[in-house]
């Protein structure tokens, strides 16, 4: 989604934000654009599609002040006009805008901005922003009063970043909903404003999140945060620790598939703290956990896309091993139903980013509601979910750059497992032996990971029975069933082709008529309590001519022929299982999409954080 990126320092600050841009490229955008100021004049660059065409037209540009953006377009086409900065030139100044977020009341806002003399240049809601401030500049008698007057008047999510050739040295900004954060290097006299800390690697040595309402603004070689009533506060530096070098993609061809090839190391990472006896405790998910872990009585679990269906499978171990109710929603939908909210309900919300809109806005909204309980899990420690929760779970994945999520899922399920043991234990439903027993095989599984991943040959192999294919469809039972979700869920992001996940007891009430020789129909068939069902459902495909594609475990009764390929995992693997079963699913997605020649870590139309409704 878009990314921000704004800077001061004493030398040429327009690489630095080139560099930043190509840090955000990860989350997806279609166009770029940067402007600073030359010979106090604010001159701004714009192009379509990706960051390095925009670093070609500023190569030779000079300036100490810049702020930067890449779009990822909401209101208006992908064309030139629409990208970010956003200007506003009028009565002798310039004013220039660039905006995550998106601005609700804009339409209104443009009709009164237009009575006042200004023209639009662009489709964007992001546009009136540009030309309000421009107003409000010539009322106040500063960029930040100017801000702050704007700020009022909007209603929506923002992070902006604007600069006005009145006020040559500064840089200001605000945000609503929308995350903004400041990174300072005090060393080398440089500051600069973000969307999102991982651009600031290598640049910052220490970061400080600005709240919602808050104002910031970058003046010379200082920085002030003021409040919604402009007065000035201090807030404390918290050091940033990324290494510029974790971003690289190293041997692999793509940033999906190191991360994919990162999930034992990603996995025993996230475990770490788990890998000893009665190391099971509810105190590492927080200090009121022991107490919330004996009381609740339900838990709801919201959370988009790949986290989404980390939480579907989490609903069959909490409530086999724990014994608690779970219901798992789409935090979308969530977030606009009349749902009716229990005491002694615990909320978890599970994201990769911590910062999807709709995650943030449901658990907000049970929060208004009074749940009082409120758990994150997350991959970023610095994220505004984990700021909001009350309980927490850092999984340790590492940066995940590519757009579709491998080692996040798997980290994700790995700590739901953990969670589940672990209020299982608290409530009394499993003894020290099983304690044991779970907790030998959680140290085994990052080797079990591995040794699916050393078959990946056996993956590729299938590849040329997909690739030239429309649709795809996906079978899977009982907990296997969100896995073959995650498995459509993966192809059709990446390599375009319709793919859709059917629990497969519902095979005969609708999806059987679509089967012929020309689908090929992928089935998760580990060797669990429904396996015998799952084979009466594949012989039902068979019989009608279908071609199948079955990820088994060790003693999977059905044999290979012209219409059955089987790939063969280990022994199966009890609970956890769908860890394991949903590594060929990522490998096959990433070898189809990568053989038709689809940019694998940035899929189009999709964002790698969707920040904005
Ligand atoms: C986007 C990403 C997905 C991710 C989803 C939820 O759609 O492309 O990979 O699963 O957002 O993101 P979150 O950061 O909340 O897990």
């Amino acid at each position: 989604m878009c990314g921000i990126i704004a800077g001061i320092k004493k030398g040429n600050i327009v690489q630095d934000l080139i560099g930043c841009l190509k840090k955000l490229e990860y989350r997806g955008y279609d166009s770029a654009g940067l402007a600073c100021f030359e010979n106090n004049r604010i001159e701004r660059y714009r192009s379509v599609g990706r960051v390095s065409e925009l670093e070609k037209i500023v190569d030779t540009k000079y300036s100490n002040i810049g702020i930067a953006h890449t779009r990822w377009a909401t209101h208006g086409k992908v064309n030139e006009l629409n990208a970010h900065p956003h200007l506003s030139i009028k009565d002798g100044f310039s004013v220039c805008v660039i905006h995550n977020g998106i601005i609700e009341n804009y339409k209104e806002l443009k009709a009164t901005l237009i009575k006042y003399g200004y023209s639009f240049e662009s489709q964007t809601d992001s546009e009136v922003l540009a030309h309000l401030l421009h107003l409000e500049r010539k009322k106040f008698s500063s960029l930040k009063e100017a801000l702050n007057s704007v700020r009022k008047k909007l209603i929506g999510a923002y992070a902006l970043v604007a600069i006005c050739d009145k006020d040559p040295n500064t840089i200001s900004g605000t945000k609503s909903s929308s995350s903004l954060v400041l990174g300072i290097d005090r060393g080398s006299h440089q500051y600069f404003l973000s969307s999102d800390p991982n651009s600031l690697s290598g640049i910052s040595t220490h970061i400080v999140f600005i709240e919602e309402l808050e104002l910031i603004c970058l003046n010379g070689s200082e920085f002030t945060i003021y409040d919604e009533n402009l007065n000035k506060i201090n807030r404390d530096l918290t050091k940033l620790d990324f290494a510029s070098d974790k971003i690289s993609r190293g041997e692999y061809a793509s940033f999906m598939q190191k991360e994919i090839h990162e999930q034992p190391n990603a996995i025993a990472m996230t475990l770490e703290n788990f890998f000893d006896e009665n190391s099971l405790t509810p105190i590492l998910f927080g200090n009121d956990a022991p107490k919330i872990f004996e009381e609740v009585e339900q838990i709801i679990i919201i959370a988009c896309g790949t986290s989404y269906h980390a939480g579907l499978v989490a609903k069959y171990w909490i409530e086999e091993l724990a014994k608690v109710h779970v219901s798992v929603e789409i935090a979308s939908e969530f977030r606009y139903r009349k749902s009716v909210l229990k005491n002694k309900t615990l909320m978890i919300g599970i994201s990769q980013s911590g910062e999807t809109a709709d995650t943030l806005a449901a658990l907000k909204l049970a929060r208004k509601l009074g749940l009082e309980w409120i758990f994150g899990i997350c991959n970023v420690q610095e994220s505004t979910l984990i700021r909001i929760c009350n309980l927490s779970f850092i999984t340790r994945a590492g940066l995940e750059i590519g757009v579709a999520s491998t080692k996040a899922f798997t980290t994700q399920l790995a700590s739901l497992f953990v969670f589940a043991l672990t209020l299982a234990k608290t409530k009394n439903h499993i003894n020290t032996q099983n304690e044991r027993n779970f907790l030998k095989q959680l140290r085994h599984l990052p080797n079990a990971v591995a040794s699916i991943l050393n078959g990946e040959m056996s993956v590729k192999n299938w590849i040329k029975y997909f690739e030239s294919k429309q649709n795809v469809l996906f079978l899977g039972r009982g907990i296997h069933y969100p896995i073959a979700m995650e498995g459509a869920l993966k192809l059709k992001e990446i390599s375009y082709i319709h793919a859709e996940a059917y629990a497969a007891g519902e095979l005969k009430h609708g999806p059987l008529a679509l089967i012929d020789e020309s689908m090929p129909i992928i089935a998760i068939a580990p060797n669990d309590d429904l396996v015998n069902k799952l084979k009466n459902n594949l012989e039902e495909v068979k019989a009608r001519g279908g071609r199948l594609f079955i990820i088994a475990d060790q003693g999977f009764e059905l044999r290979e022929d012209s219409c059955t390929k089987i790939i063969t995992l280990g022994d199966h693997a009890g609970f956890l299982s769908p860890i394991l079963h949903v590594i060929p699913l990522q490998l096959l997605a990433y070898h189809v999409a990568n053989s038709k020649g689809n940019d694998v870590d940035k899929p189009r139309n999709l964002a790698k954080s969707v920040t904005v409704e």
